[in-house]
């Protein structure tokens, strides 16, 4: 499906539904060019987790961790992956096993590597005047989401219906 946000605090509506259907060993993909969004939505994500900690951008650390919400969510972000092997050393896997929601900025960059996930991908308004319109484009793969599907996007076309633009559910 695919949603405009015309505003930041759609962003973090969006972060909000999609954490509220989110459950632990999910994995959430998010894809889109640098300032697209992709922390700032994991930032909203996180504090609707209840995670107390700051989140910022695991950019130089490839991975952090944070416990405190109402289950542990796993932030990747692949952008500076050098060797594929690095992916196997981040241990995403074991992470995702162990129970936390794991989410990866830039996971589109490994292929299928990953498997199955929620794909949300963030791109900038064609716009330049509107700098907080982004344009989101969601979708699954693999079974993981898939009998979620229907009542996220749902909620998706509900709450945030002043910004759905050409929905192609
Ligand atoms: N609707 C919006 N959604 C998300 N971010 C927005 C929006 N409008 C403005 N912004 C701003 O755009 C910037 C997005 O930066 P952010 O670090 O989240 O991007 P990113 O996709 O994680 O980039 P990178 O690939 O470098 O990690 C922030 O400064 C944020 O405040
Ligand atoms: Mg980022």
């Amino acid at each position: 499906m695919k949603l405009t946000l015309e505003t930041l605090q759609d962003t973090a509506r969006l972060a909000e539904i999609v954490a509220a259907h989110s459950r632990p060993r999910d994995m959430i993909l998010l894809a889109g060019e640098m300032g697209a969004g992709k922390t700032t939505f994991t930032q909203s994500f996180g504090r609707a987790l209840g995670v107390t900690e700051p989140i910022t951008s695991p950019t130089f650390n490839l991975l952090h961790n944070y416990g405190t919400g109402r289950m542990a969510l796993h932030h990747a972000d692949l952008y500076r992956l050098e060797r594929t092997g690095e992916l196997t050393d981040l241990g995403l896997d074991e992470l995702q096993d162990s129970g936390g929601v794991v989410i990866v900025e830039w996971g589109d960059i490994v292929g299928d590597d990953l498997g199955d996930a929620l794909i949300i991908k963030i791109s900038h308004s064609e716009d330049v005047d509107k700098v907080e319109s982004r344009t989101v484009e969601i979708d699954l793969r693999g079974a993981q989401w898939a009998n979620r599907w229907q009542k996220l996007t749902d909620e998706l076309v509900a709450k945030l219906n002043s910004s759905v633009r050409g929905l192609t559910q």
